[in-house]
């Protein structure tokens, strides 16, 4: 790779190609408990690549602005470079995880209609804390016209995925997206769309995300649970993980 690479995230590694785009590079590595557990699993990246691309497809298709540019075919993703917003917002159709934890009243994937948008400052060192609306006006990080758009997308993006997935079998229950600003000031979706980043639920009820690895920690459950993710997508993994060399 000739770019410049700037920055090694969690799940991605980053590279700048012009002053325009960016590469993001999937990497094999799956991390749990705020990195206390970290694994490699080769052959994950493929996959999140693929199911990331394929997803950044469908909500373009749908009219929704991404940072999506093109798809390698393989592990790396180039994309619109953004001038990110720090905040991950989370939507949820169904109460799991740090919700149960933080609210005791709701049990588990009790629906939530209307899906419950949540808003977390992204820094690891503090555990991207839960933030409330007006935390994000009052410290500066967005305009009232911002954050009503952001909400606005995000329930959209939701919704596009929620019925994307739904005719495939799969429900999703949360999924955690990441804006920026392009250099017309206009916000995009920008980071992934894969297993890493939502949860979703087969007919049985059997998770085909990253909390196989939360639970389990065994890393060949997870594998196959994002291999099941990407056939029940139509996606067709099998032709890259046997002919490539994963690293
Ligand atoms: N279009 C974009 N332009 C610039 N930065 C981006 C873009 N999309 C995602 N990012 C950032 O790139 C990084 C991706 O790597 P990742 O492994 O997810 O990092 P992290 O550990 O910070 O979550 C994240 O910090 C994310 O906010
Ligand atoms: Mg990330």
């Amino acid at each position: 790779m000739t770019s410049q690479h700037v920055y090694d995230g969690k799940s991605k590694r980053v590279y700048v190609k012009s002053s325009e785009e960016i590469v993001m590079e999937f990497k094999d590595e799956v991390t749990a408990g705020d990195g206390a557990y970290k694994a490699l699993v080769p052959g994950k990246g493929v996959l999140c690549a693929l199911v990331s691309a394929h997803l950044f497809r469908v909500l373009e298709d749908s009219g929704i602005s991404t940072h999506f540019v093109e798809y390698d075919g393989l592990r790396s993703i180039t994309a619109k470079k953004l001038k990110m917003v720090p905040v991950e917002v989370i939507v949820r159709n169904y109460s799991y995880g740090s919700l149960l934890k933080r609210m005791p009243l709701y049990g588990e994937l009790d629906p939530l209609v209307p899906p419950l948008v949540e808003f977390h400052y992204k820094d690891d060192s503090l555990h991207d804390p839960l933030i409330l609306p007006e935390d994000i006006l009052r410290t500066n990080i967005l305009t009232s016209r911002e954050l009503s758009r952001i909400i606005e997308l995000s329930i959209l993006v939701n919704h596009v995925l929620s019925k994307h997935f739904r005719s495939a079998g799969l429900k999703l229950v949360d999924i955690k997206l990441e804006y920026g600003f392009n250099s017309s000031g206009e916000l995009l979706l920008a980071d992934e769309v894969s297993g890493d980043t939502f949860r979703v639920l087969d007919e049985n009820g059997r998770h085909l995300d990253k909390e196989v690895f939360r639970k389990t920690k065994n890393t060949d459950l997870l594998l196959k649970a994002y291999q099941e993710l990407a056939t029940r997508l139509g996606l067709r993994w099998e032709v890259v993980l046997s002919t490539k060399i994963f690293g």
